[in-house]
Order: structure tokens, then C-alpha cells, then sequence
């Protein structure tokens, strides 16, 4: 198993998470996700978590990914919602003059105190609701990201089709979206009816609010 990143940082994470859990046999590379091939490897299997939608060209970075897996091999894709993203895109404005500063712990400080100093507006309420809020580091994530090019499902279908992917199905934020699915589309008992995902996405649209996930194979 080999597990990849940009950030040094973040693979020390990831070891230090390894080594919390005692998992064994993994090789860490620091590797910017374009140049993936230069490990040499093909792969049964592929996960890919809250990176794409950061890349300055996504699709690439999908494509890239498509070109190490094995005909026949799987993969598990994390990627931001367009449409859940909205309400982060609001929030960012009450914060815009900070978002360009360096991030450290004090600005992040400063970030939630903006947002605890009006928790009566119902979009930081909403902020402070969500789990990333309650850290420092979570803060950073949901609120400070330099770049971000976030997905809907149209898109999804047409970065799956371009690559030879193959949806095998959207996995649910929830049991109880799941009930609510199934209400909706008895017939897509696979759960991989993409343009039924994209209608029940258009019903809530903060359904994805924790990012899309899917599996998808490469036929
Ligand atoms: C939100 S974190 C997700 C981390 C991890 N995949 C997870 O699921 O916990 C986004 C990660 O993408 C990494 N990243 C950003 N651009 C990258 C690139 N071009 N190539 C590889 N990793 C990249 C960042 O360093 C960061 O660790």
C-alpha cells in the first residue's frame, strides 16, 4: 500500500496515525498527485480524499489517478460539493479580510472568534455547528483553503466518462438519506443512477455537505 501527498506535514500525520493504530506496511512518498505514474506501480485500488477539488486542474489530477489503476480496479473518490459549498462560500465573507493573511493559530483564533461573536446570524450558526469548527486545524480546513474547485454531479459523470470509469455507486452521507433514496428511486436499487443522484442532490442541496463520495471501476 502507498500512500502519497504534497506535504511533508501531512505524510507525518499519516505515520504518526499508522503508527497510533498500529497499521504496518504501508510507503509513504511525497508526491505531487499529477506525477503519480512516477511511481512506477499499477494498483488494484485507489483512494482518493478531499484532494482533487484543490488541484488547480482536477480533472487532471482524476485523470492521472485513472492511468495507475489496473483495468478492473476500484476506486474510492472524495471530492467538495458545489452545492454544499455554498453556505462556506457566504461564511468566507465575513472573514474576507482575513483570508488572504498567513494562516498561524492566532489567526485561526481570530476566524472563530468572528464567528462566535455573531452566532446569532444563521449562517454563522451553521458554521458553528460543524465538527471541523471545533479545532484549529479543522477551522483551516472548512474555512481558509486558498484554492478550491468544487464538483457537482454533471461534471462527475462527464470527468468519469472521459477517463473509462464507471460509476459502481454514490455512497450515502446517511441512513436516513438512504430511506429517503430509496423513497424517491425504488428502481436504482445499485444506487448508481447518476442522474437520479443529481435530482436528489437538487432536493437538498447541503446533502453533501461532508464532500461526494463514490466507487467507481475503470472497465
Ligand atoms: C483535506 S486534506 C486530505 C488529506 C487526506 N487525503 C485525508 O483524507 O485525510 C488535502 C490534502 O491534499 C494534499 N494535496 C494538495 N495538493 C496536492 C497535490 N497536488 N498532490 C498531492 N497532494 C496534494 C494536501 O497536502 C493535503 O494533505
Amino acid at each position: 500500500m502507498t500512500a502519497i501527498d504534497i506535504s511533508e506535514a501531512s505524510l507525518d500525520y499519516a505515520r504518526r496515525q499508522c503508527n497510533v493504530l498500529g497499521i504496518e506496511g504501508l510507503q509513504f512518498r511525497k508526491l505531487d498527485l499529477y506525477d503519480v505514474a512516477q511511481l512506477g506501480q499499477r494498483f488494484d485500488a485507489i483512494h482518493c480524499a478531499g484532494v482533487l477539488h484543490h488541484l488547480p486542474d482536477p480533472e487532471r489530477g482524476l485523470g492521472a489517478l485513472a492511468d495507475v489503476l489496473r483495468h478492473g480496479g476500484l476506486m474510492n473518490i472524495m471530492v467538495y460539493s458545489r452545492f454544499a459549498r455554498l453556505s462556506i462560500v457566504g461564511a468566507r465573507t465575513f472573514i474576507s479580510d482575513l483570508a488572504q493573511q498567513p494562516v498561524s493559530d492566532d489567526l485561526l483564533r481570530e476566524v472563530r472568534r468572528r464567528f462566535l461573536e455573531r452566532m446569532a446570524h444563521p449562517v454563522a450558526a451553521k458554521i458553528m455547528r460543524s465538527k471541523d469548527f471545533t479545532t484549529l486545524a479543522g477551522t483551516h480546513d472548512l474555512l481558509l483553503h486558498r484554492h478550491e474547485d468544487p464538483f457537482d454531479i454533471p461534471r462527475i459523470e462527464r470527468a468519469l466518462q472521459r477517463f473509462g470509469l464507471r460509476l459502481l455507486s454514490f455512497q450515502f452521507p446517511s441512513p436516513t438519506a438512504a430511506a429517503r433514496y430509496d423513497a424517491m428511486f425504488p428502481s436504482d436499487t445499485k444506487h448508481r443512477d447518476i442522474k437520479s443522484w443529481h435530482a436528489f442532490e437538487m432536493r437538498e442541496p447541503g446533502l453533501f455537505a461532508g464532500m461526494y463520495r463514490f466507487w467507481c471501476r475503470k472497465d
